[in-house]
């Protein structure tokens, strides 16, 4: 018979994202999911109260965390994998895809440091590949779209479905970010919908619906393809493109995406820090050309 994961979730509502902390109730083992660097940009203060609280909550629970997984380079919040790494010496992961990310921001962000071949991360997952956590059994998904190097952890019939779907009644993740693909994004998610239809599918972020009070990041396949917004079955690939693409359009940046990607294509490194001892992060100015 498998044991499925322990599941405990901590809500970060300033950047509407939920960080798992997953463990195998046979071992203890454990892998932090998404972790969160609490970070205000308006004086570039850095705090790790919420990694503590479940670092804490990993030490009541009497686990020891291998992983600090990363579902993807989030563009809407600092990782906090670093920590976790030097609080628990576990391995950080990502998908292999993140060489991309990382050869895309790298001249947007003169990061010199930065060698686009993964190296700054210590685990790089190709599509279909197993690991462990205890006696767990993790199987990754490549489910690009948001991003080229966005994966799934699928864990005995969960999934951590990273920026690919939302609720069913918000919808889906954006595909405007450069190397994002509003029709990669749409077979990701078929990918994830022809799982059984119990399997319970652990969201990224919720920014609750128009009408609904509560946050929520639990949901299922079945409910998705009975009720969401978005891909609810019958909703054709270039349909949703089309919503998508349109979407997007009316999206603003969100609001840590600059200090994000800088900090998170670098493994939740901030940057080398300058002759003064102090580590920055810039701002690349984009000049309206004319007038
Ligand atoms: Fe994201």
């Amino acid at each position: 018979m498998t044991i499925g994961p322990n599941i405990q979730a901590f809500f970060d509502e300033p950047t509407h994202t939920v960080t798992y902390l997953v463990s195998d109730p046979a071992t203890g083992q454990a892998a932090v999911i998404d972790p969160v660097l609490d970070y205000d940009h308006p004086s570039g203060e850095v705090d790790t109260r919420s990694l503590a609280t479940v670092l804490a909550a990993a030490e009541a629970g009497g686990l020891t965390v291998v992983w600090a997984l990363e579902t993807h380079v989030h563009a809407d919040h600092l990782s906090g994998a670093p920590y976790i790494k030097l609080r628990t010496g576990a391995a950080i992961g990502i998908g292999e895809h993140v060489r991309d990310v990382q050869r895309i921001f790298r001249p947007i962000f003169n990061a010199e440091d930065v060698k686009a071949d993964g190296s700054d991360f210590d685990k790089l997952f190709a599509d279909g590949e197993r690991f462990g956590i205890g006696a767990l059994e993790v199987e990754v998904l490549h489910t690009p779209g948001h991003t080229p190097a966005d994966v799934s952890y699928r864990i005995g019939d969960a999934v951590f479905v990273g920026d690919t779907l939302f609720m069913p009644d918000y919808g889906t993740a954006r595909a405007d970010f450069p190397g994002g693909d509003a029709r990669q994004l749409y077979r990701s998610i078929r990918k994830l919908l022809d799982l059984p239809p119990e399997t319970r599918l652990f969201l990224c972020h919720d920014y609750k619906a128009p009408g609904r009070d509560a946050y929520c990041w639990e949901t299922t396949v079945q409910d998705q393809r009975k009720t969401s917004v978005h891909v609810h079955d019958g909703v054709t690939e270039d349909a949703f493109v089309k919503m998508r693409t349109e979407r997007d359009a009316t999206l603003s940046a969100p609001a840590l995406l600059i200090p994000s990607i800088q900090v998170n294509i670098r493994a939740g490194k901030f940057p080398p820090a300058e002759a003064n001892g102090v580590s920055y992060l810039m701002i690349p100015v984009k000049p309206k050309v004319g007038d």
